[in-house]
C-alpha cells in the first residue's frame, strides 16, 4: 500500500463529501485539523498516518452533518475498506474519529496518543478567529439567533442534553468554546490554545460593550 496515494484519496474524498458545505465544516476545516493534527503528531512522536486518515476522515460521519452513518461511522469504514487498509488499523482509525467529538460532560479523552493529537486539532480549529466565524456561519445555517440577553448559557450539560440544545451561537460560546482550552491533551496544543482562548475572550468583551452600548 502505497501511504501517500491513501493520503492524497483520503483529501479528494473529503473534499467531494464537503463541496459547497456551508455550516463551518467546509473541506477546509478538515484541511486545517489535518495540518494541525501531523504537526501535532510531530511534536508528540505519535504515528503520523493513522493521525493523517483520522484527521481528513474525521467529519465524513459527524452527527451533525451525516446523523445516518454516524453510529457505524459507515463512510470513513467503507473509504478504509476500499483502500486496502488492514482491518486493525481501520479499526484504530474509527475509534480515534468516534472519540473526537465534543459532548459536553460526557467529552472522552482519546484512549490514544493518535486521537488525543487529532481530537485537539479539531478543537483548535473551534478557536480564535476561525473559531469565531464558523460559529457564526454554523448559527446562521441552522437558523439561530446570533444573541438574546434573554437566553442564558445552560452549564453542565450531558451528551443527550448538548445534542438537543439549540441555543445561541453567543451561549456557544459558554457552553462549549470557553471550556476547550483546559480539555486540550497535548502540550503542543495547549501553547497554541492559550493564544486563540484569549482572542475568543477578547472578542465575547467586546461584543458585550458593544452590544451594551459602553464603547
Ligand atoms: P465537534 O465534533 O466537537 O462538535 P466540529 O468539528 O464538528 O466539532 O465543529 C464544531 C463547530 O461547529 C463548533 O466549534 C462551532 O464552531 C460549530 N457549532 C457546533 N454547534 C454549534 C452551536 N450550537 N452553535 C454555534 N456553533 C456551533
Ligand atoms: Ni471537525
Amino acid at each position: 500500500m502505497d501511504r501517500e496515494k491513501v493520503i492524497l484519496n483520503a483529501c479528494d474524498y473529503a473534499k467531494h463529501i464537503f463541496d459547497g458545505e456551508s455550516s463551518g465544516h467546509d473541506w477546509f476545516h478538515t484541511l486545517r485539523v489535518y495540518r494541525l493534527a501531523r504537526s501535532i503528531a510531530c511534536a508528540e512522536g505519535a504515528d503520523e498516518f493513522s493521525v493523517a486518515l483520522a484527521a481528513l476522515l474525521h467529519d465524513v460521519d459527524d452527527r451533525k452533518l451525516s446523523p445516518e452513518t454516524c453510529e457505524h461511522k459507515d463512510h470513513a469504514r467503507a473509504f478504509l475498506k476500499q483502500q486496502g487498509i488492514a482491518d486493525d488499523l481501520a479499526e484504530r482509525i474509527v475509534r480515534m474519529i468516534d472519540e473526537v467529538s465534543f459532548r459536553g460532560t460526557d467529552s472522552v479523552r482519546p484512549s490514544t496518543l493518535e486521537g488525543c493529537c487529532v481530537q485537539d486539532a479539531d478543537r483548535l480549529d473551534a478557536l480564535g478567529a476561525v473559531g469565531i466565524a464558523r460559529t457564526f456561519a454554523f448559527g446562521g445555517s441552522r437558523g439561530r439567533l446570533i444573541y438574546d440577553p434573554e437566553d442564558a448559557p445552560a452549564i453542565g450539560m450531558d451528551a443527550q442534553a448538548y445534542h438537543s440544545r439549540e441555543s445561541t451561537s453567543i451561549n456557544h460560546f459558554y457552553e462549549k468554546l470557553l471550556l476547550l482550552k483546559d480539555m486540550m491533551n497535548t502540550a503542543e496544543a495547549k501553547r497554541i490554545a492559550e493564544h486563540r482562548d484569549a482572542y475568543l475572550r477578547a472578542f465575547l468583551q467586546e461584543f458585550l460593550d458593544e452590544w451594551e452600548g459602553k464603547c
